[in-house]
Parts: C-alpha cells; structure tokens; sequence
C-alpha cells in the first residue's frame, strides 16, 4: 500500500508544484538533499523509535523504503508512454528531467540507511546473507551504477555538455533502472511473499500496465514512421 500512497502523493505534489519547479529547480534540489539528510539522520540516530509509529507508518517510512522515490520514477516513466497529451501530463512532462532528479536524491536516504547495514555484510560477512537478500544486494549496487549516470545526465548544466544522441542513448539506461527496481522489490518480498502479497499484486499490476502501454506506444511510433517513409517514397516517384 505504501507505494499506492507514495504515487498519490507524488502526482499531486509535482502536479501542484509544477511552475516553481520549472522555475526554481535548485531550490527544489536542495530542499530535497536537505530531506533525504534528515531522513538520514532520523532513522540512524534512532529517532524514529522516539516517535508514534503512525509518524512512521503513513509519512517517515515512505522515504526509508524507496516508495516515495520509486514512485517518483514511476510518473517519470509513465510519461514516456503517452501519445496525446492533455493539460495534465504536460503539465508534468514540461518537469519530467526535474522530477527524476528529486527522486534520484530521494532514493539516497533509502540506499544509505539500508546500505549501512547491507553492504559491509555483503563485503566483510557475506555468509550472514542468505540467498535472497545476498542477490538483493548485488541487484542494489547495479541500480546504483545505472542511478548515477542517469542522475548526473539529467542536470541540465551537464546535458548540455553532451551530444544530443549520446545523451538520447544514456537515457536508455532508465529501461532496465526500471525494471531492476521491480526485481529488488520482489525479491525483498519474496522471502516472505505471504506478508507482501497485496504490495507483490500492486507492484506486479503497475509495471505490467507500463509495460503494455510502453509498448503500445512503441508500435503506433513505428506504424507512423513507416507511414510517413511510403508517403515521401510516393512523393519522390511522382516528383
Ligand atoms: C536506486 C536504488 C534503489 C531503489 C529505487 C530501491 C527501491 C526499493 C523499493 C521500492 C522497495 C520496496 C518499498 C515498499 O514498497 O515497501 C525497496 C525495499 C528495500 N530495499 Fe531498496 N532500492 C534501492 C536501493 C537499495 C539499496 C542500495 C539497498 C541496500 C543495500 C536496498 C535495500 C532494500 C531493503 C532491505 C528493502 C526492504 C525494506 C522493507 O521491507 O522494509 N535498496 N527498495
């Protein structure tokens, strides 16, 4: 369910705040590191133990656990997936470079305050980590490999630097990103896939939705693409 309240929060959140966003991203982007500090610092010196767990349950736990900043990915790649744009999505599309980068720095809290504890496991003692979580780890340093090239690409200081088609071609990177986060989740969750079964069937019917909708897109692009090359092969004959 978390995830669910992550994606509500999340749209209405960039939805709301779209024009400043455009207008301000650095702002936003040190608010956010500022946050993702905090989060840091709330969960490792233990003062989430010091709270009511409801603090915890419905708001803190969204950044500890990668829901907020996966939702976030989440509206960045349904966007891809649109043909026709309405007021709405434009609205979101026009800070869709922004909002990646915020849920990139997000996503920092979750690494660190669960890397602390994973990593120097899977380095030092490896044999504490059972098969599953051993596999979730290694699946986390690839995330990361592929996180930071697409965070840093998507600044546009650094953007500009770049030829337009091998900036296109790293943004690829955000394909299997994507779909790695739905491995890690599930591999999480299937250590215990009877207490996760209801976040299993919500994470399984959004990636399978994007999936369909991904590809739909992709097939009416292509269509149109050979369209338009019989339409300028007739045109030439006849010129
Ligand atoms: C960009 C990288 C990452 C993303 C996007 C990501 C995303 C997620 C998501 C979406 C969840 C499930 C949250 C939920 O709905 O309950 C999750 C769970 C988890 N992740 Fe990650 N993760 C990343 C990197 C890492 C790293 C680096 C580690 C540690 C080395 C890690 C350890 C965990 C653990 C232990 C859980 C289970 C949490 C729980 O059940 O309370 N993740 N991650």
């Amino acid at each position: 369910m978390m995830l669910i309240e992550g994606l509500v929060i999340a749209v209405l959140l960039y939805s709301v705040l779209a024009d400043r966003i455009k207008q301000k991203p650095t702002a936003f982007y040190t608010g956010t590191y500022a946050l993702t500090a905090f989060v840091v610092a709330y969960y490792l010196l233990g003062w989430n133990m010091k709270v009511p767990g409801v603090i915890n349950k419905w708001g803190m736990d969204l950044f500890q656990r990668g829901a907020l900043s996966t939702a976030t990915f989440i509206v960045v790649m349904f966007l891809g997936t649109i043909t026709k744009h309405n007021r709405f999505s434009t609205r979101l599309l026009k800070i869709r470079g922004e909002i990646s980068i915020i849920g990139c720095i997000l996503a920092f809290a979750h690494n660190i305050i669960f890397g602390v504890v994973y990593f120097p496991m899977l380095v030092l003692n490896p044999q504490t980590l059972d098969g599953p979580r051993k596999m979730a780890a290694i699946l986390t340093i690839i995330l990361l490999v592929l996180m930071i090239p697409l965070f840093l690409t998507s600044f546009q200081c650094i953007r500009r630097k770049m030829k337009p088609k091998a900036w296109k071609r790293l943004q690829r990177l955000a394909y299997p990103f994507y779909y790695l986060i739905y491995l890690h989740v599930m591999v999480l969750y299937g250590i215990n896939a009877r207490a996760h079964i209801l976040d299993i069937v919500i994470y399984t019917a959004i990636y399978v939705l994007y999936t369909i909708l991904r590809l739909r897109k992709y097939f009416l692009m292509k269509k149109k693409k050979q369209a338009r090359a019989r339409t300028s092969a007739v045109q030439q004959k006849t010129a």
